[in-house]
């Protein structure tokens, strides 16, 4: 009888692990497990078993039951699996497959290229000051006197850090004029200079951000006047907007050039009449100016022998003063709403 179960269990795990469909594995488990199957029948021959070897045979006959089963059951998943496998086979590897989403540079950063790219042509070196800084970069090198209330009106972050004799307090950058005084002491003229950096300022509104971007000028060399600050800002103007719009320069006062300017582009709308969107026909890009003499001298460079300009204007401002633009509120720049980005 011992042997009979063991036989009987041999036999079926064959046909079942043989079995290469679940229809051939429904007959196995009759032929064994059924009504009139091969163990079934054993079974009930163990009632005929003498008394003493019943347990141990009865004992057997389950494990048996118990082992073609659970194997049924592997083999069953195995099927399904190798089911599953084959519909991966029959996918159409001809159809077109789905593109990932793409992304482009965020408009700031491809502003930054664009402006970069101008003005190399014109021979000026890339560069890019530290956002924290001291006080003595961000003013008093450029010619505030200590505790000039311009330290108020750029309406500076400071940090809280120990105090330096020589740098005094340090500061998030209001502006990328600090990085004049360190491309003085890093190279010697003639230095032509564009310093492209975030600036921070205690404001924000439709048109101002906490956070923005300035594109700094830096031109020093042997007989630099007035015309190369005017040819500069005109040739920026023709290649970032376009043939048709028009620069100006208007009197203003910096601490740090002498004289100094306010520089203005023909609105793109207007072309210069005079619309809703500008002031009498112009829009404000920023200032500049001649450097001043002591700012030079801060700089290490003889201002007898050399004379500069410098100019500072907002990325985000030149973005904005595209007359394709329409961009009416400076925070979506900053929002990371993908409703907004997508659409450039
Ligand atoms: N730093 C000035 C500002 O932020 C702009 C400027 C730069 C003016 C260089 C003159 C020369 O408003």
């Amino acid at each position: 009888m011992e042997d009979e179960l063991i036989g009987i269990k041999n036999a079926a795990l064959t046909f079942i692990l043989e079995a290469i469909d679940p229809k051939e594995l429904e007959e196995t488990k009759l032929q064994f497990l059924g009504k009139s199957g091969k163990l079934t029948l054993a079974i009930k021959e163990i009632s005929s078993v003498p008394k003493e070897k019943r347990k141990e045979i009865g004992m057997l006959a389950n494990e048996v039951k118990q082992t073609i089963e659970q194997t049924i059951k592997d083999q069953e998943q195995v099927l399904s699996k190798q089911k599953k496998s084959n519909l991966i086979e029959k996918i159409d590897v001809t159809n077109p497959g789905i593109k990932p989403a793409l992304g482009h540079l965020h408009l700031i950063t491809q502003a930054i290229d664009e402006i970069t790219q101008i003005f190399e042509h014109l021979g000026f070196n890339r560069v890019r000051y530290s956002e924290v800084d001291w006080d003595y970069y961000a003013f008093t090198a450029l010619n505030f006197p200590k505790d000039h209330p311009a330290r108020d009106e750029w309406e500076t972050f400071f940090i809280k850090s120990q105090e330096n004799p020589k740098n005094g307090k340090m500061v998030l950058i209001p502006h990328t004029s600090s990085g004049q005084i360190r491309e003085m002491e890093r190279v010697k003229p003639p230095i032509r200079m564009l310093n492209i950096a975030k600036c921070y300022r205690r404001q924000s509104d439709v048109s101002h951000t906490p956070m923005f971007h300035q594109f700094e000028g830096l031109v020093i060399d042997k007989n630099i006047s007035i015309t190369h600050l005017k040819g500069t800002l005109e040739y920026f103007v023709k290649s970032y907007f376009g043939e048709k719009r028009k620069s100006r320069i208007r009197p203003y006062h910096f601490q740090f050039t002498e004289p100094s300017f306010e520089v203005d582009v023909s609105c793109g709308v207007c072309l210069g009449i005079g619309c809703k969107l500008c002031k009498a026909g112009w829009l404000e890009m920023g200032g500049a100016g001649m450097v001043h003499p002591s700012v030079l001298k801060a700089g290490g460079i003889d201002s007898k022998e050399y004379t500069g300009f410098a100019f500072g204007w907002g990325v985000e401002r030149v973005l904005m003063m595209k007359e394709d633009m329409e961009i009416d509120d400076l925070r979506l720049l900053y929002s990371n709403d993908l409703r907004f980005l997508e659409q450039f």
